[in-house]
């Protein structure tokens, strides 16, 4: 087993690091492939180069678990809709046809996506068996946010493109919960050990609408995950106090704090779950002083409950790879 999975799944106290975004832009190796292969879904397709990415940050920082090298958009593409990556300008998605994507079945969905099980399989193989290799999936909420283009560039919801009438709503979620569980299901059976359910935009459902959109799919996703013994970590970014609620609904295994949750707080109120990450990543392109004082915190209050060290989100682009490696030593030799 897996060290990320006995913790997980004994709630063990053990040392264990590993990075959101940890296989990104920020490496200089990642951009040396990334420049060669314009178009990113492709990328992400290519089983040799996504598996050897997701083996780059393990080979130079000897991280404890590896995270496969995809999107979460690749849900959306594998049910229909167009996806496009523009330089520095985030995801963008065609119109979204609620015929194609209700009518696309398991064998079409699999099909495009079998790349990734294959870069798994391929993964897998090129990492020691104490190492984890976990894959993910986008909750949800947060697919429906790129596919209806909700958010514009300054995060500010626009609901009104997604006034649909209760039963469509109802059955565009419970399309995504059955192929987010496919997904995931078949990504297991390829080799990888753990799963995070990133709900990045989790924060910005409005109040009435969390039930429905984040704590419900989330519960049904983890709901399935358990019945198929699959150690997961959900990650509903933003969402706050709720955090609290989220943890009594969805009570998944392990449960990733943002950068914005105090962590005595997490430490108190999330109760019957392993926690992971917090630290805010903007602290790594601060002073090597202000990142070590972040990770204290962290590291201290969590010293005496299972905890898996990480960010409260991805490493950004501009952080300096030296940097992140004092970071993990730092954590090492607390
Ligand atoms: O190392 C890893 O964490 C594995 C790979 C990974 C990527 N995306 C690769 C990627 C993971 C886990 C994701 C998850 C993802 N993708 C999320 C959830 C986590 C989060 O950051 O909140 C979301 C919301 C997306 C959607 C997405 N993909 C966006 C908004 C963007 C563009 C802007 C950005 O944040 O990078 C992407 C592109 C993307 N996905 C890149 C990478 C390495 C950059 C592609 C490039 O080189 O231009």
């Amino acid at each position: 087993m897996s060290n990320l999975k006995k913790i997980l799944v004994n709630r063990i106290s053990c040392k264990h690091v590993w990075f959101m975004r940890q296989a990104g832009r920020y490496l200089p190796e990642f951009r040396k492939i990334r420049k060669k292969n314009k178009n990113f879904i492709k990328l992400c397709l290519n089983s040799k180069l996504s598996s050897e990415i997701t083996l780059q940050p393990i080979k130079r920082f000897n991280l404890d678990s590896a995270i496969i090298f995809s999107d979460i958009l690749m849900i959306p593409y594998a049910l229909g809709q167009k996806v496009e990556f523009e330089k520095n300008r985030g995801p963008k998605l065609n119109k979204f046809n609620y015929k194609t994507f209700l009518e696309t079945g398991e064998t079409d969905f699999l099909k495009k996506l079998n790349p990734i099980y294959k870069a798994i399989k391929k993964a897998r193989r090129g990492l020691k068996k104490e190492k984890s290799l976990i894959c993910f999936i986008g909750a949800p909420w947060t697919l429906i946010v790129y596919m209806f283009h909700l958010k514009n560039s300054n995060d500010n919801l626009n609901i009104k493109r997604f006034r649909y009438k209760k039963g469509d709503i109802d059955k565009i979620i419970n399309k995504l919960i059955k192929f987010c569980c496919l997904h995931i299901k078949n990504q297991i059976n390829a080799g990888a050990d753990v799963v995070q359910i990133f709900d990045s935009w989790a924060g910005l459902i409005p109040i009435n609408e969390v039930n429905a959109y984040c704590y419900l799919p989330n519960a049904k996703i983890v709901k399935f995950c358990k019945k198929n013994k699959i150690p997961n970590i959900c990650f509903p970014k933003g969402i706050k106090k709720r955090y609290e609620r989220f943890n009594k609904v969805v009570k998944p295994d392990g449960l990733s704090i943002d950068f914005k949750i105090d962590p005595m707080w997490a430490k108190k109120k999330l109760k019957g779950v392993v926690l992971q990450g917090g630290l805010d990543p903007r602290k790594l392109l601060s002073s090597e002083e202000e990142m070590i004082k972040g990770a204290t915190k962290y590291i201290e209050t969590f010293k005496d409950i299972p905890y898996v060290f990480n960010l409260g989100h991805g490493l950004l682009p501009e952080t300096d790879p030296g940097k992140l490696k004092k970071l993990i030593k730092f954590y090492r030799n607390f």
